[in-house]
């Protein structure tokens, strides 16, 4: 029975495919931040970012369940969203990579929700967790939006797995 199933699923797409495909999409870059239950601040870069809902104003990110860092976000209340500007590279690339503190270095202050805001970020969206499920090799954090703020200028843009600019 559940060999005749699987002989009619159709075969799987390649995973390099799948990913080069993906990456066909220009997304923003967003660093989702978090503190734990002593207070420390975590963060990590995002590009899974994307708004769900208006009413009420829900978003996501999707989080790799290997990621170290899933655990403060699986266990906390609250996150923000952070969108980096198109000078802020070097913050995608500091919260991407092993460290013993990703904070380092970087200013930033506590928002509304105590949830660390980077500063001079495009914007930002503070968020109370609203859901969260596991989606394959991921997990998908809902967040709905408490605070919002932007400021006007430049995105940092990620297309075909490189930095970008948009054009002037
Ligand atoms: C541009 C860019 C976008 C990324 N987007 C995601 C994402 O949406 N979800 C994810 O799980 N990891 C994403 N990553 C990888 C994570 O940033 C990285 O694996 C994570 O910071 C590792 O965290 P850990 O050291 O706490 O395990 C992205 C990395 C880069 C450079």
């Amino acid at each position: 029975m559940s060999s005749k199933t699987d002989q009619r699923r159709p075969a799987p797409v390649d995973p390099l495919l799948y990913r080069q495909t993906c990456a066909r999409f220009a997304t923003g870059i967003t660093v989702v931040t978090v503190v734990d239950g002593e207070g420390r601040p975590h963060g990590m870069t995002v590009n899974s970012f994307s708004s769900v809902s208006l009413d009420p104003p829900l978003i996501l990110v999707s989080i790799d369940l290997r990621n170290a860092i899933l655990g403060h976000f699986l266990s906390t209340r609250n996150f923000a969203i952070n969108i980096l500007a198109e000078n802020q590279q070097h913050l995608s690339r500091q919260f991407s990579v092993p460290s013993e503190n990703r904070f380092r270095g970087v200013d930033w202050q506590s928002g509304e929700l105590g949830v660390p805001l980077l500063d001079g970020v495009l914007a930002h969206l503070e968020c109370a967790v609203a859901n969260t499920f596991e989606a394959g090799d991921h997990s998908v954090l809902i967040g709905e939006v408490r605070f919002a703020a932007y400021r006007e200028g430049r995105p940092l843009v990620y297309f075909g797995s490189s930095y970008n600019e948009l054009a002037q």
